[in-house]
This record gives structure tokens, sequence and C-alpha cells, in this order.
């Protein structure tokens, strides 16, 4: 059974489960929640964005007990953009997180540079692409994201389309944030690093977080 039948399959098996009220010894309870993966596309290990990735993924968690949720923080990974030859590089040791039959949701944040997404961003996205062929791993998947810029209009939203744009290529359903935060997560680093000052754009960040996992548990036909 392929990998993305087997998902479709756990997700009705989940849905089913919460709707008739398992509890305890529930699909979900048997280790098998529905996992949201932030990552991180910084390649500064654990700065702004890392911080902005991990305030969504916190809210996300808050949604529902049967969300699970991962980090992947890119910052000092060495992960080189798609090539026709195999690359042996970090992201082979991500990889596995996007293959896991219970993976609903992600949460991809990128800094602004220059008003584009980072190129550690872009090759991260470009090698996802091994994803695409021959069936579609991360379709139906609700994919949110957010950027942070020194600047307060740095291209914050242009950054979040690119990456929503490429995530389409994978059919992934794209989502943005709770009222305020429409377009994604936009944070504004005007302290030097300390983006917990930044109180408008961390709440963006758990606004984004909360609707990925409202999508996520949608999507996993919770509600129907
Ligand atoms: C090469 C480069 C280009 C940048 N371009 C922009 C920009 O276009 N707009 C902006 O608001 N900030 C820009 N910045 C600032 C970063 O987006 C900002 O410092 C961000 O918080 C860095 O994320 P990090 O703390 O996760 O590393 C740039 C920084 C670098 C290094």
């Amino acid at each position: 059974m392929s990998k993305s039948v087997s998902r479709r399959k756990f997700m009705q098996t989940a849905g089913t489960a919460a709707v008739v009220g398992m509890t305890s010894k529930s699909v979900f309870a048997s280790n098998k929640k529905t996992l949201i993966i932030g990552v991180s596309c910084s390649p500064r290990k654990g700065k702004t964005t890392a911080t902005a990735v991990k305030a969504a993924l916190n809210a996300a968690k808050g949604v529902n007990p049967n969300i699970a949720t991962e980090m992947i923080d890119l910052g000092g990974q060495s992960i080189a953009g798609w090539a026709p030859q195999q690359i042996l590089d970090d992201f082979e040791l991500i990889l596995p997180s996007f293959q896991a039959p219970n993976l609903g949701g992600i949460i991809i944040g990128s800094p602004a540079y220059f008003r584009n997404m980072s190129s550690l961003c872009a090759a991260f996205l470009e090698r996802l692409s091994v994803l695409r062929k021959p069936k579609l791993i991360l379709a139906n998947t609700s994919v949110g994201a957010l950027s942070v810029g020194a600047y307060r209009n740095g291209g914050q939203e242009l950054v979040i389309q690119q990456i929503h744009t490429a995530m389409l290529c994978h059919e992934a359903v794209i989502v943005g944030g709770k009222p305020g935060a429409f377009q994604g997560a936009t944070l504004w680093n005007s302290h030097k690093d300390n983006i917990l000052k930044d109180e408008f754009g961390i709440e963006s960040a758990k606004k984004l977080g909360i609707r990925v996992a409202e999508a996520t548990l949608r999507l996993a036909d919770i509600t129907k």
C-alpha cells in the first residue's frame, strides 16, 4: 500500500475515532496523533524565525490534545538545492519526518532576505520535490507560512506567498491565520533578535498555528 493511501486511511480512522468519542484506547492515544511539523529556514539556528515557528507550533498543539508537533530548525544544517544527481546532505536526516504517515500539517518560516525567502528555504522546498513523485505524498497536508524581517514592511507577505506557491505544487492545502493574520504570520525583528518583544508578530504566529491546527483536524475528517 502506498504511503499516501495508508495515510489517508489513518486519517479516516482517526477521524472516526474522534467522532465517536474514543479516549484512552483511541487511535490517537496509541501514539498516532496527527503531526504538525514546523520548519525554520533561517541559517541562524534558534533565532527569530525559529522562535516564531515554535510559537506557532505551541499554539497549534494547544488546539487539540490529538495534535503532536515536531520542530525542525534548519539553522546550521547543510541543505543544497535540487540537482540532477543524488545529493547526500542533511536533507536526508529530515526527510523521514515528512514521510510520517500521520503528518497532517506543516508550518514553514523563513526570514525575509531582500524581500525573498532565504536560499536555505528555497533549497529545502526544492528538495521536498522528492515527495511529489510517483505520488504526491504531501497532498491535502495543510500548510501555513510565516516570515520575519528587520523592517516592518520588509517583504514578509511576499515571502509567505512564495512559500505558499511552492507548496501548491504538492497539492497542499494552503491556509493562513485567524483574523489579523489571514495571510500567515508576519514578524518584525526590531529588538535585536528578541522577537518575543514583537507582540503583534508573535500573536500572528499563534494565529497561524491555530488555523493550521484547525485545518489539519478538518482534513483528518474529525469534524465531519
Ligand atoms: C542577506 C539578508 C537580507 C535581508 N533582507 C531583508 C529584507 O529584505 N527585509 C527585511 O525586513 N529584513 C531583511 N533582512 C533581515 C532579516 O530578515 C531579519 O534579521 C530576520 O529576523 C532574520 O531571521 P533570523 O533571526 O531567524 O535569522 C535581511 C538579512 C539578511 C542577512
